[in-house]
């Protein structure tokens, strides 16, 4: 089967994501965000998300399906995220996919939520076919993971992930700290921009020796979380107003930094001069112009899917199970589960 048709499911956090592809043509990608529902509470609560997914999958699928302009009885496939996420929310997709499949009599795919995110380069309109090896940082609300790209269907190693809290996460309560609303990133991103990034020297997780030896291509941002909330603690005590633009400035340029050094200590490392950028921190523009600024620098080309392939999607996991349906993989038995901490 040279161009199959899959439908991908995904759940594993807040999004419920449907997409379709044919081989490696994008034909929908539809994405239902529970998003709101969690921010009063100021991050993602499990019980909210599964139910979420249980409302969003139907009309979602129907969606996507109308949008490709094909039926269910088309595909040739489906896929769903089997992990890593969390566990209830990857349990309904996973349930709705074991049901379609088998009322469809269609083979099944079960698909790890990380190769997905390099899968949605591959899918993406217009892009030339991604090259190996290469390197890619995925940093998202739920993960910050630095891989090992050597092939998409076969050869996928994990170098590092975060210690603690994802970037995305820190981003989120950070803001917090700083009185701005859920979710953070932006948030953070609107008030840095009339910051001074140079204003306080907040720390780089896992930066410095015996720690880079040890981690090299690991991340932490509680330590960093600890500084901001310290420093905010500082000002209130003594009276002073809380330099709300210089420490989201400060904060962001200290994420940043790790993410972008640590990813291109990969690259010289392992020698490999390719970077592939993805998952929803990936909106934030200073990410990705100090990316692409040090990776020039260094010789390294960056690709960076669009941000409705960078934020967690079903068209990157149709994508995935297609590169492997045509790769010769067999389709998953129906004994695999939702596997919330699923290795690469
Ligand atoms: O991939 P994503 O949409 O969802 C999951 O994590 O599942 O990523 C959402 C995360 C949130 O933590 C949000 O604060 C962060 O991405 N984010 C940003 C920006 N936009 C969204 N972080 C930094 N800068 C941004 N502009
Ligand atoms: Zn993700």
């Amino acid at each position: 089967m040279s161009e199959p048709l899959v439908l991908g499911i995904e759940t594993s956090c807040d999004e419920t994501g449907i997409g379709i592809v044919r081989g490696r043509t994008l034909l929908s990608n539809t994405i239902a965000s529970s998003m709101d529902e969690h921010a009063r509470y100021g991050g993602v609560i499990p019980e909210v998300a599964a139910r979420a997914h249980l409302e969003a999958l139907q009309p979602s699928i129907e969606a996507a399906l109308a949008e490709a302009q094909v039926q269910l009885d088309d595909l040739d496939a489906i896929a769903v995220t089997s992990g890593p996420g969390l566990a209830g929310a990857l349990m309904v997709g996973v349930g709705a996919a074991k049901g379609l499949a088998v009322s469809l009599g269609k083979p099944l795919y079960a698909v790890n939520h990380l190769v997905g995110h390099i899968a949605a380069d591959i899918v993406t309109p217009d892009s030339d076919p991604l090259e190996y090896p290469t390197i890619a940082l995925l940093v998202s609300g739920g993960h910050t993971s630095l891989l090992h790209v050597r092939d998409l269907t076969t050869d996928v190693e994990l170098l590092g992930e975060t210690m603690d809290d994802a970037a995305g996460e820190a981003f989120d309560k950070v803001a917090r700290l700083l009185s701005l609303p859920y979710p953070g990133g932006p948030e953070i991103d609107r008030a840095a921009a009339d910051g001074d990034p140079k204003a306080i020297r907040f720390p780089r997780g896992l930066s410095k020796a015996p720690d880079m030896e040890k981690h090299r291509y690991d991340f932490s941002f509680s330590g960093l979380k600890t500084a901001v909330a310290r420093w905010v603690e500082r000002c209130e005590a003594s009276g002073e107003q809380v330099p709300v633009a210089d420490v989201a400035a400060s904060f962001r340029e200290a994420v940043v930094d790790v993410l972008v050094t640590k990813a291109l200590a990969a690259c010289a490392d392992l020698g490999v001069p390719r970077l592939l950028l993805g998952g929803g921190v990936i909106a934030n523009k200073r990410l990705r112009d100090v990316a692409i600024e040090r990776a020039a620098a260094a010789g390294v080309t960056v690709r960076i899917p669009p941000l409705s392939l960078c934020t967690d999607n079903g068209a990157m996991i149709a994508a995935l199970a297609a590169e492997l349906i045509s790769s010769g993989r067999r389709p998953s038995t129906l004994a695999f589960g939702a596997d919330s901490t699923l290795p690469v």
